[in-house]
């Protein structure tokens, strides 16, 4: 077994964008040898590449990866994972095999309808900060799936940055959270910078300033051990500039904002997972 694992080797469907960064933190971690992972993926160009780049075995069948490997990760958009199950099905050994899945929005049940009774599923839900191994992976397993195997699962995905369990119930509120979350914050960084050019600065200073407070505070706030309140109380002096501001904040109902934004994320996670789960 490589490096000690559960499993030595792994097979992954879909050779896109999260899956070359597990395969990049896979091979840094050393969790597999490079000739152990075996990646199935349509296009040729994207093959190519990843076989020149990382070492790793590649084909263009789906079928081939779940007859080579036992331990198997799903990195197909939610869209194709209905007809991407239909071609696996008859190759799933539930004895054998452990299935993983990234798709956003599609519950087990999903896999438990198309796959044969019993099979071994855990779904999880990384965020695209995984590209610099700084994602919050939420993972949920099935009913069949051991303890060991869930901890084997952690620290794959340990290799993207941290993981967290969560009742499969969690899952919709975990996307649009920490799923949609990059998306947020990068919308009140842009929002920051322009704040700055507003009161007179280079952009280029602005984004810098605003970078960094960010991370600061993240920082301080991890090492600290205090929360956002706390932070913003330091902050805030009697009747001075950053007090002024968040009044504006207050006023205009910016946390109100955020949290019916969020809820709203949810509400229309739920709405998609309906909707494919139809289909
Ligand atoms: N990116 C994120 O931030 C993020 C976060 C959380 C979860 N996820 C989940 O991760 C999964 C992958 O996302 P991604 O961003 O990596 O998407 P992506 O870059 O589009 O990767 C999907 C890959 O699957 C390939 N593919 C399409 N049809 C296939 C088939 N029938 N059999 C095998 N491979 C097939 C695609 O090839 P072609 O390009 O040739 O179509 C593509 O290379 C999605 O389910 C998504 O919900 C992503």
């Amino acid at each position: 077994m490589a490096k000690g694992s559960f499993f030595d080797q792994i097979g992954i469907i879909g050779g896109g964008q999260m899956a070359e960064a597990l395969i990049r933190g896979f091979l840094e971690k050393e969790m597999f040898f490079p000739k152990n992972i075996l990646v199935s993926e349509p296009l040729k160009e994207r093959r190519q590449y990843l076989e020149e780049f990382y070492n790793v075995k590649t084909t263009e069948d789906n079928k081939k990866v779940v007859e080579e490997r036992n331990l198997i990760l799903l990195a197909v958009k939610p869209q194709v994972m209905g007809k991407v199950l239909d071609e696996i099905k008859d190759k799933i050994n539930p004895k054998k095999h452990l299935i993983l899945t990234i798709a956003a929005g599609l519950p087990l049940s999903f896999y438990e309808k198309r796959l044969p009774q019993r099979t071994k599923i855990v779904r999880i839900m990384p965020n695209t900060c995984a590209l610099v191994h700084k994602s919050i992976s939420a993972i949920s397993k099935g009913p069949y799936v051991e303890e060991e195997e869930v901890s084997f699962v952690e620290k794959l995905f340990s290799v993207v940055g941290e993981v967290i369990k969560v009742e499969e119930s969690y899952m919709d509120a975990v996307t649009a959270l920490s799923g949609s979350g990059p998306a947020y914050v990068s919308l009140f960084l842009e929002a920051l910078i322009d704040a700055g050019v507003r009161c007179g600065l280079p952009r280029g200073i602005s984004e810098k300033l605003a970078l960094s407070t960010l991370e600061g505070t993240i920082e301080m706030i991890k090492k600290t051990k205090k929360n956002p309140y706390e932070i913003k109380a330091m902050v805030t002096s009697p009747g001075g500039t950053t007090i002024t501001a968040l009044e504006e904040f207050y006023k205009k109902g910016f946390p109100g904002i955020v949290i019916k934004a969020v809820k709203k994320a949810y509400e229309r996670g739920k709405e998609l997972s309906q909707l494919l789960e139809e289909k």
